[in-house]
């Protein structure tokens, strides 16, 4: 274990275990798209989707297509205060299209909410959101993911795509980061 991991939540094989599950779970939930028609696009919200959308888009057993948007937190200091921006966009229309957003955590709800805002705009056929961690006690607005890897209470978790200050998004399990690495 890395020596700034206090405790492990979820380890590699529990969440490879998991997101098998969820990938059955949501190919159910899609039925072959007809002669023509586009097959699901799968978006990667940039960074902490990476492993996660990696792993999930392998364990669809259904056509689709892959692509990936970023957002920037703005406001008074904390991403959980701040308004919710677009940064890289898509590079193919959304409409007409079976949509699914892989996002690594929901937390206050924010990048999520505003999320699907901006891409029921460009009017999708159904637009869903499958996030490996869910933290629904920290909600600031209300949203629900409709896939959810792990439900988790409010603890400092990174790995699996979740960093702090840009670092452990590589390690291979969940784990909650040690109160003295970032001054709580
Ligand atoms: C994280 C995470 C979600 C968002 C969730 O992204 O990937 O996008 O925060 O928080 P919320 O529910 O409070 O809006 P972050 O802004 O840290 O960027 P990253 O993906 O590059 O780590």
């Amino acid at each position: 274990m890395h020596p700034d991991i206090r405790e492990i939540l979820f380890t590699r094989e529990q969440i490879a275990a998991r997101v098998r599950a969820l990938g059955e779970q949501i190919a159910a939930l899609y039925p072959a798209s007809g002669r023509g028609e586009p097959p699901l696009l799968a978006v990667g919200i940039l960074k902490g989707c990476v492993p996660f959308f990696a792993d999930l888009i392998r364990a669809l057993p259904l056509p689709l297509e892959i692509d990936f948007l970023s957002l920037s937190s703005y406001g008074a200091g904390t991403a959980s205060s701040g308004q919710v921006r677009l940064g890289q966009d898509l590079s193919v229309p959304v409409a007409g299209r079976d949509v699914l957003v892989v996002e690594d955590i929901v937390d206050s709800g924010r990048t999520l909410a505003r999320l699907k805002e901006l891409l029921a705009a460009r009017g999708p056929r159904s637009v869903r959101v499958a996030a490996l961690l869910d933290k629904p006690s920290r909600r600031a607005v209300p949203f629900v993911p409709d896939f959810v890897g792990f439900t988790v209470e409010d603890a400092f978790v990174v790995g699996c795509g979740m960093d702090y200050a840009g670092r452990y998004r590589n390690l291979p399990y969940i784990g909650v980061l040690r109160r003295g690495v970032y001054g709580g």
